[in-house]
C-alpha cells in the first residue's frame, strides 16, 4: 500500500511554504515598498494585522527571506532579523535576541537596555547593511511600554543605521505606541490581512496537500470539504491541521486516499486556535461555567443541553470547594458569555431544551486560569465515570 504522506514535515507549523497563495498582490506591493526604500538607503516601516491563521507570520517570514536576496537591477539585499516577541515581551529580551543576530551573545542578566543598545549599535556598525527587523506578536511587547519600537523607528538618529521595521500583531497596536512612533505608521504603512474565505482556503489546502501528500491521495471535493469546515474561522492553520489529521487517519486505516469520512472523523476532535486573550478578563464564575461546558463537550459533540452543563458546573464547584451560583445567575452568566462571543446558545424549542456550544475548547487554558485564580484550593480529582 503506498503511503499517503510524501513530505509530512511540510505540514509542520514551522515549515515556511515557498509561496503564499492568494496573497500575491499584497506581497509584491510590500516587497516593492521595502526594496525601493532600501535602494535609496532609507528605512521603511509596516504594521501587519490580521486574525489567527490569516498568514501573518508566513507573510513576514517570506518577506524577510525575499528581501535577503539581491534583487535584479542593482538593488540592495537587506539583512533580516526575525524575533517572535510572544515569549520575549520585554525590551531586554528582544534586544538579547537582536544582539545574537549580529553575533553578540550576552548573558541573560547583567546588562541594562542603554548598554545593550550601545553594543547593538557597535555590532551593526561593524557590518553596515540595510536591516529589516521583524517583530512578530509585538502586542505583548508594546503593552509593556516598550521604548524599543520607538528607538528602532528612529534608527538613523540613534546611530543604528538604516533599520526598517515590520511589526506583526493580531490587532491594531498603534494605540499602545507613543505619538512619535505612531507617526511612522500612517495609513500607507499598515496592512490588514483579511480572513481567508472558503475559496482562499481551498487553494491553500490544495497547494499544501500538493507539497505534503502523494499525488492522487486527495480528491478536490475532500479539499473543498476541509475548506468549508475551516471557512467560518478563516484560519489556515486550522485547515492544515484538519488536512494533516485526516491524512494520518487515512494512512492508519490503510487507505490509499483520504475520504470524506476521514475528514468527518477528525472534525470534532480539532478546534480552531483559541484567542486566549479573551479569557483573561473573565471572573471566576464565568471561567467555571466555561470549563464545565468545555468538559461536557469533550468528544465529537458540538452542543450540549444546558441542564447537563449546569450539572457539570455544580460538580466542578464541588471539586473546587465553591458554592454554585443559582439557576438564574447561571443563565445570566451564560448570556454574558454569549455576548462576549465565547459561547453559542441554541434557544429551547418545543420538546427540545436549550443547548450550549463553544466552537473552541480551550480546556487547558481554562484550567490554568482557574487554578491561577483559586490558588488555595486544590481541585479534587475528577470522579471516574
Ligand atoms: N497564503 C498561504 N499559502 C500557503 N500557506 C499558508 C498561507 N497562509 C497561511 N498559510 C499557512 O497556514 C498556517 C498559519 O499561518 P500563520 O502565518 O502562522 O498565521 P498567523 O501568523 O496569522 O496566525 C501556516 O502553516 C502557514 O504556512
Ligand atoms: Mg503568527
Amino acid at each position: 500500500m503506498p503511503s499517503i504522506f510524501l513530505a509530512e514535515e511540510t505540514l509542520d507549523p514551522s515549515f515556511l511554504p515557498p509561496k503564499l497563495v492568494r496573497r500575491d498582490p499584497e506581497f509584491q506591493r510590500t516587497l516593492g515598498r521595502y526594496r525601493t526604500a532600501a535602494a535609496k538607503g532609507i528605512p521603511w516601516h509596516l504594521l501587519i494585522t490580521g486574525g489567527i491563521g490569516s498568514g501573518k507570520t508566513a507573510f513576514g517570514r517570506r518577506l524577510a527571506q525575499e528581501l535577503a536576496r539581491p534583487p535584479g537591477g542593482g538593488g540592495k539585499a537587506m539583512v533580516p532579523h526575525y524575533v517572535n516577541c510572544w515569549r520575549r515581551s520585554t525590551d531586554r529580551l528582544v534586544l538579547l535576541e537582536l544582539l545574537r543576530s549580529v553575533g553578540v551573545y550576552l548573558p541573560d542578566k547583567g546588562y541594562g537596555v542603554p548598554e545593550m543598545l550601545d553594543i547593538l549599535e557597535q555590532g551593526m556598525r561593524k557590518a553596515p547593511a540595510q536591516r529589516l527587523v521583524v517583530l512578530d506578536e509585538v502586542g505583548a511587547l508594546v503593552r509593556q511600554e516598550s521604548r524599543l519600537v520607538y528607538l528602532l523607528t528612529r534608527s538613523g538618529e540613534v546611530g543604528l543605521g538604516a533599520v526598517s521595521l515590520l511589526l506583526i500583531a493580531p490587532e491594531d497596536v498603534l494605540p499602545f505606541l507613543d505619538a512619535a512612533s505612531r507617526s511612522s505608521f500612517g495609513v500607507t504603512h499598515r496592512l490588514e490581512l483579511p480572513k481567508y474565505d472558503a475559496e482562499d482556503l481551498r487553494e491553500i489546502v490544495g497547494y499544501r496537500a500538493g507539497l505534503a501528500l502523494r499525488r492522487g491521495s486527495i480528491d478536490p471535493d475532500v479539499v473543498e470539504q476541509i475548506a468549508e469546515l475551516a471557512a467560518p474561522t478563516g484560519d489556515a492553520r486550522f485547515a492544515l491541521e484538519v488536512l494533516q489529521a485526516a491524512a494520518t487517519g487515512a494512512e492508519e486505516a490503510g487507505a490509499s486516499r483520504i475520504s470524506p469520512e476521514h475528514v468527518r472523523a477528525v472534525q470534532g476532535t480539532l478546534r480552531p486556535t483559541f484567542d486566549e486573550v479573551k479569557l483573561e478578563g473573565l471572573d471566576e464564575t464565568q471561567l467555571m461555567v466555561l470549563l464545565a461546558l468545555a468538559r461536557t463537550l469533550r468528544g465529537p459533540e458540538t452542543r450540549a443541553p444546558t441542564g447537563r452543563v449546569r450539572q457539570a458546573y455544580a460538580a466542578l464547584c464541588e471539586g473546587y470547594g465553591r458554592r454554585p451560583v443559582s439557576r438564574v445567575t447561571f443563565w445570566r452568566t451564560v448570556r454574558g458569555l454569549e455576548l462576549e462571543g465565547i459561547v453559542k446558545v441554541d434557544p429551547a424549542r418545543p420538546g427540545k431544551p436549550s443547548r450550549l456550544g463553544m466552537d473552541e475548547l480551550p480546556v487547558q487554558a481554562l484550567t490554568g486560569l482557574l487554578e491561577a485564580r483559586l490558588p488555595s484550593t486544590a481541585p479534587v480529582p475528577e470522579r471516574r465515570r
